[in-house]
């Protein structure tokens, strides 16, 4: 027991909407001696040194697979002395993709095992994937996450092994149903009544969006994580027209600020 109080643990997270974030923090809170960092700063920091001996990845899933920031990450972790190494997945419906044997694979060419594998179930940030739940209300949601990320804490706090059984129906079949894997500059449009506040430039990780005069321009380097169509701020922002009237969210405990600061470390 002596040896789990003095252990040092570090979560690495990416988060457009903010979930991944919140998991992040609420497992924070709960273990001693822990600390998050954000996965695009880290890039900027190379190379990456992992020392802590309690390692956590937490991130989204992004079109049934691991958003390409995070491979880059997982491809690029220098492990020191990790003894137990975990990954959170945020999202709708872990069952169809690969996140977690993907995962699997980049660890064991870095010569690590991965110890286990959660899996917290959120309100989706993606359309035409399950926008939001026609039976639970986005604050049921919230909680049960809320809940259910405590319980993983005690897990990680114990040094448990295993793997949620939310992964285990198709876990090796990727890119099934759709085969995109980028979201396209060209898809991303927006409506009249845009206010030129700014929001989406702000709280874009990545720096893909600019204000030139009235003129927004998009770049080349959009990771879709959906910040900027979630936290705009008259909502006029559309992804190839399959969001329109629907609801924006982002986790009530995330802000633009939180996302935004992600680029740095
Ligand atoms: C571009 C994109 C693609 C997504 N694809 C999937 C998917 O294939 N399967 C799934 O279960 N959820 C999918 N989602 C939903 C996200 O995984 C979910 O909203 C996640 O909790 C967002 O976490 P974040 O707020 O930390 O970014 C997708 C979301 C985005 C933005
Ligand atoms: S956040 Fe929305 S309203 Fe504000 S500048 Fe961007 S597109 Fe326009
Ligand atoms: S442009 Fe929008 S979707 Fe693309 S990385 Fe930036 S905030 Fe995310």
């Amino acid at each position: 027991m002596l040896i789990l109080c003095i252990m040092d643990t570090a979560l690495y997270y990416f988060s457009g909407t903010g979930n991944s974030l919140s998991v992040a923090r609420t497992i924070k809170d709960q273990i001693t001696d822990c600390e998050i960092f954000p996965i695009i700063g880290c890039l900027k920091q190379r190379p990456i040194k992992i020392s802590a001996q309690r390692v956590g990845i937490i991130f989204p899933i992004h079109f049934m697979t691991i958003p390409r920031i995070v491979c880059e990450f997982l491809s690029e972790m220098n492990f020191q002395k990790p003894q137990y190494i975990f990954v959170i997945v945020t999202g709708a419906n872990p069952k169809l993709g690969n996140a977690l044997s993907l995962a699997v694979k980049y660890l064991q060419a870095l010569g690590q095992t991965l110890n286990a594998g959660y899996f917290i179930p959120m309100v989706a940030a993606h359309f035409p994937y399950i926008s939001l739940s026609k039976t639970k209300h986005p604050d049921q949601q919230y909680q049960e996450a809320h809940k259910k990320v405590l319980d993983i804490s005690k897990k990680i706090r114990q040094l448990e092994n295993g793997f949620d059984k939310e992964f285990a129906v198709f876990a090796d079949i990727k890119q099934l149903v759709t085969k995109e894997t980028k979201a396209k500059e060209k898809f991303f449009t927006i409506d009249d009544g845009c206010i030129r506040c700014g929001y989406c430039m702000q709280v874009c990780p990545f720096q893909n969006i600019r204000l030139h005069g009235k003129h927004i321009q998009r770049l080349d380097n959009c990771h879709s994580c959906f910040a900027c169509l979630h936290f705009c701020s008259k909502s006029v922002i559309q992804y190839k027209k399959l969001s329109v009237g629907k609801p924006r969210h982002h986790h009530p405990s995330v802000s633009l600020n939180d996302i935004s600061l992600q680029r740095n470390l």
